[in-house]
């Protein structure tokens, strides 16, 4: 079946799908994104997500490209177009298309809008589950705006590259204090040597993920303890358990960093318990 796309107002061929040479999102990396999981035939946290990138909009001085209601059509019917039971969409929104010019263009430039959707295949997602991932860690050396969830995305690009190289599948940024920031495309949790759930605050030096978010309502139904705190790559490294989270995975064990055993070596209980419980907790808006 061949794959469909919403490129700025129509439905095209994946294959087909293009943007203007001039379009701010190529040329600048000025434009903003989201990933959201779709779980069953059903969209998960879309209030979320759709919250954050009118955040991101907002902290960037964009246009959203249309109302909320008409942004979630559009998602479901590029979800259903492409028959995606499980899986993902993809939407990026840029200032637009306008000749090359650092300062933003006229404010009546029509943002760009692009939305796909893939299938994912839950058994290798299980299988990663089972086994756990390997990471490195690297010098956090991106911009102070994180928090802005842009497509600028080199630094990222560049440590996933050297995650793959090393026989890893996540980098993980330790920022000039030696305190672990976030993965390259995950937050970073950690089960600390007392036993307690740990992840690094959201107000500065990491995206506030959305799976993050959903992971704190888990903990809370579960009577689970979370500290917010920051944490060193030695604590990381010492730590009984280690996992990243994001839309596309939920939740993946780290059983190895940086060459170290993290634990026993193998995926810890406290990841497998959230995992178990998220669906059922998260907001779910059917395609
Ligand atoms: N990445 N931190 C970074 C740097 C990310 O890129 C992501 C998500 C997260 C987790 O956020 P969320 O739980 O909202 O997915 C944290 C997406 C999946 C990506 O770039 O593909």
């Amino acid at each position: 079946m061949p794959r469909i796309a919403y490129v700025n107002g129509r439905y095209v061929a994946h294959d087909d799908a293009a943007v203007h040479i001039e379009d701010r999102g190529y040329q600048f990396a000025d434009g903003v994104y989201e990933v959201c999981e779709i779980r069953h035939g059903m969209i998960v946290d879309l209030t979320r997500h759709l919250d954050r990138l009118d955040r991101s909009l907002g902290e960037l001085r964009m246009k959203s490209p249309m109302s909320r209601r008409a942004l979630t059509q559009i998602i479901r019917e590029v979800a259903r177009r492409n028959r995606v039971k499980n899986g993902l969409f993809y939407l990026q929104v840029t200032r637009g298309v306008s000749r090359r010019d650092h300062v933003f263009p006229s404010a009546d430039t029509t943002p760009s809008l692009v939305i796909t959707a893939k299938i994912t295949d839950p058994g290798i997602i299980a299988a990663k589950n089972e086994k756990g991932l390997k990471a490195i860690t690297l010098p956090d050396n991106r911009w102070d705006r994180v928090d802005i969830k842009t497509v600028g995305l080199l630094p990222n690009v560049m440590a996933r590259q050297a995650a793959k190289e090393a026989g890893a599948q996540e980098a993980i940024y330790v920022d000039a204090r030696g305190m672990v920031t976030e993965g390259a495309a995950t937050n970073v949790w950690m089960v600390d040597a007392n036993g307690v759930l740990v992840t690094r605050p959201a107000e500065h030096g990491i995206l506030r993920g959305i799976t993050r978010t959903g992971l704190m309502d888990v903990t809370a139904r579960l009577g689970i303890k979370v500290a917010e705190r920051e944490f060193s790559r030695e604590e990381l490294l010492s730590a009984r358990e280690v996992f990243i989270t994001a839309a596309t995975s939920i939740c993946f064990p780290i059983v190895e960093i940086d060459g170290q055993t993290i634990g026993n070596g193998h995926p810890g209980s406290v990841s497998d318990k959230i995992r178990s419980a998220f669906f059922d907790v998260a907001e779910k808006t059917a395609i």
